[in-house]
C-alpha cells in the first residue's frame, strides 16, 4: 500500500467510523447525476443548519434549566461528533471526515453545574491549535469523532479502523491515546459492548489491510485478554456488532474496501460490492469456530441489542436497503440510498438460517437500550427520527427526502410491538438518546433518556432530559447550553464513581 493510500485510507476509514449510519451514494453514482441544487438547498448541507460546526471550545458554570433536573442524576452527558477545524475547502469535507469534538453537560445534586465542548487532541488537532503533542505521534493518529464511553473510571472517544482511542479527564481535556495498559495491538472499533453481568468489554475490530477481524475482549482487569481472529473476505466494512450471553455476532455484508477508489482520491474508500455475499456470523462469546449464515444483500448500521432465546440468538438493529454505496469523494457529504429501519433478525442456530421482521419502518438512526442489559434480554430500545438528517441526506432512488417525518425520540416497546413517540418542534434535530437507569431500579425502562436536542428558538442545544417511563410527557428538563451541538454520533452517560 502506498503512503498516499495508507492516508487515504486512514481519512476514508474514519469518515466511516461512525456512522456508517445514514451513508450513501458516491459522487460518482445517483446523487452525482444531479446538480446540487436539485438535490439540497443548501449548498454544503454537512456544514449549514444543524451541522455546521462549531468554532470555539466554550465553558460556562450552573446552565440554565426549565422543570428540574432529578437530584439522582450525578455525572456526566456526553456525546462525540466531527467538528471539522480548520478547513480551507469545503468541497473537500465530509461530515464523518470532520476531527471529532465531544460536548459535555455535568450534572450534580440536582443542577447543571457546567458545559464544555472540546476538541479531541489528536497530533493534527494540535498542530492546528498551535499546541504541543505530548510522546510521539501513533500510527493512524486521529481525533476520534465517533463515541465516547466510560471504562474503568477513564473517559475513552473511540474511532474504528485504526486509531487507538483518546482518553479524556472529567472535564474533556485529553489526556493521550489508549492502549488497554499496552495490550491493544493495532486498531479498535467506535462500537464497543460491555457485559456489565460478566465485566468484560468487548470490541470487533477491523483494518483494510486485514484478511480477517478481530474479536477482542477486555477483561474486568482492564487488559485485551483474548484476540480471535475471524478470517473474512474483500475487507468488510464492520462498524457494529452484537453479543449475547453465549455469542459474539458479526455483519459481513458487501460493502468491501475498494484499493482503486482509495488511490483514486476517495474519501471513503468503501464500496458497494455485489460479489461480496452478506453473512452473519455467529461465533461462541469463549472463542471457536464461527458458523456463518447467509442473507439477502443487506446493509446494517447499529445494533440496539441482541439475546439468546433457546437455539437462537436475536438481534434488533437498524438495516438499510441494498445497494448501500459508501465510495467517493463525496465532495458535498454522505447521501442516504435509503432511510434506516429497525429490525429483528432472528438467528436459528438448530435449523440454520436467520428470519428478518420489521418492528419499525419509520426512519430511524441511533438504538439504543439499558446498557444494564446489553446481551440479555431487552423489552425496550430508544432511537431517534432526524428529519434534519432525512433532508440533508439524498435518496438514492431520487425520491425527495421525507419532510413529513419531523423530529422524534423513539420508544419502543418490543414486547408489545409498539411505539412511543415524543415528538420534538421542526427543526429540533434530535440526536442520540442514551438511556440511564434510576438507582435500584426494578422496571427496565424506570430511569431516564437524555438527548442533545438542537432548540430553534435559541438557536443553541438543549439537554433534554425525559423520564422514560412518561416519554411522551413533558420533559423533567430541558438544560439550557449556551451554544450549539451540531448533528453528531454517539454518547454516553458516565456516572459518578
Ligand atoms: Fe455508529
Amino acid at each position: 500500500m502506498t503512503e498516499h493510500t495508507r492516508r487515504t485510507v486512514l481519512r476514508g476509514a474514519a469518515g466511516l467510523a461512525a456512522a456508517t449510519a445514514l451513508t450513501g451514494t458516491t459522487a460518482a453514482g445517483p446523487a452525482a447525476a444531479r446538480p446540487a441544487a436539485e438535490r439540497t438547498d443548501r449548498q454544503y448541507p454537512f456544514l449549514e443548519g444543524a451541522f455546521a460546526p462549531v468554532t470555539e471550545e466554550l465553558t460556562a458554570f450552573d446552565l440554565p434549566v426549565t422543570g428540574r433536573v432529578p437530584r439522582e442524576l450525578n455525572g456526566r452527558c456526553l456525546r462525540n461528533g466531527p467538528n471539522v477545524l480548520g478547513l480551507e475547502d469545503p468541497r473537500l469535507h465530509h461530515w464523518m471526515l470532520g476531527e471529532g469534538m465531544v460536548h459535555g453537560v455535568r450534572l450534580r445534586d440536582g443542577r447543571a453545574e457546567w458545559y464544555r465542548n472540546r476538541w479531541v487532541r489528536s497530533s493534527q488537532v494540535a498542530a492546528k491549535l498551535g499546541e504541543s503533542y505530548p510522546g510521539p505521534v501513533p500510527p493512524d493518529d486521529f481525533p476520534c469523532n465517533t463515541h465516547v464511553i466510560p471504562h474503568r473510571g477513564r473517559i475513552l472517544a473511540l474511532q474504528e479502523s485504526g486509531p487507538l482511542p483518546y482518553e479524556l479527564d472529567g472535564e474533556l481535556n485529553t489526556v493521550g491515546t489508549y492502549d488497554f495498559r499496552g495490550t491493544l495491538e493495532g486498531a479498535f472499533t467506535a462500537h464497543t459492548k460491555y457485559d456489565a453481568h460478566a465485566g468484560e468489554l468487548h470490541a470487533i475490530a477491523y483494518y483494510p489491510t486485514w484478511d480477517h477481524v478481530r474479536h477482542l475482549v477486555v477483561d474486568p482487569g482492564g487488559r485485551v485478554a483474548r484476540t480471535t481472529r475471524i478470517p473474512v473476505r474483500d475487507a468488510p466494512m464492520m462498524h457494529d456488532f452484537a453479543l449475547t450471553e453465549k455469542h459474539v455476532v458479526v455483519f459481513d455484508t458487501p460493502v468491501t474496501f475498494d484499493a482503486a477508489a482509495a488511490e483514486a482520491g476517495a474519501l471513503v474508500p468503501y464500496v458497494w460490492n455485489r460479489e461480496h455475499p452478506a453473512r452473519v456470523g455467529v461465533m461462541p462469546r469463549s472463542g471457536g469456530a464461527v458458523r456463518w449464515f447467509d442473507v439477502d444483500p443487506v446493509y446494517y448500521s447499529h445494533t440496539l441489542n441482541a439475546y439468546d432465546e433457546g437455539t437462537s440468538v436475536v438481534i434488533d438493529l437498524t438495516t438499510y436497503p441494498a445497494p448501500f454505496d459508501v465510495a467517493g469523494t463525496c465532495t458535498d457529504g454522505p447521501h442516504a440510498v435509503g432511510t434506516g429501519k429497525l429490525e429483528r433478525w432472528t438467528v436459528d442456530l438448530r435449523r440454520g438460517h436467520v428470519s428478518r421482521r420489521t418492528l419499525d419502518d419509520r426512519p430511524q438512526e441511533f438504538p439504543r437500550v439499558n446498557e444494564e442489559l446489553v446481551s440479555r434480554r431487552h423489552r425496550y430500545g430508544y432511537s431517534a427520527a432526524a428529519a434534519e438528517m432525512s433532508v440533508a441526506y439524498l435518496a438514492g432512488d431520487g425520491s425527495p427526502p421525507d419532510r413529513a417525518f419531523s423530529d422524534a425520540l423513539f420508544k419502543h416497546d418490543l414486547a408489545r410491538g409498539t411505539a412511543q413517540v415524543h415528538r420534538l418542534p421542526r427543526g429540533a434535530a434530535a440526536g442520540e438518546a442514551v438511556f440511564v437507569p434510576r438507582e435500584h431500579a426494578v422496571q427496565e425502562d424506570d430511569g431516564y433518556t437524555l438527548a442533545y436536542v438542537h432548540n430553534p428558538d435559541r438557536g443553541a442545544a438543549d439537554l433534554l432530559i425525559l423520564a422514560a417511563q412518561d416519554f411522551t410527557g413533558e420533559p423533567l428538563a430541558r438544560v439550557h447550553l449556551p451554544g450549539r451541538v451540531p448533528l453528531g454520533f454517539h454518547g454516553s452517560w458516565i456516572p459518578d464513581a
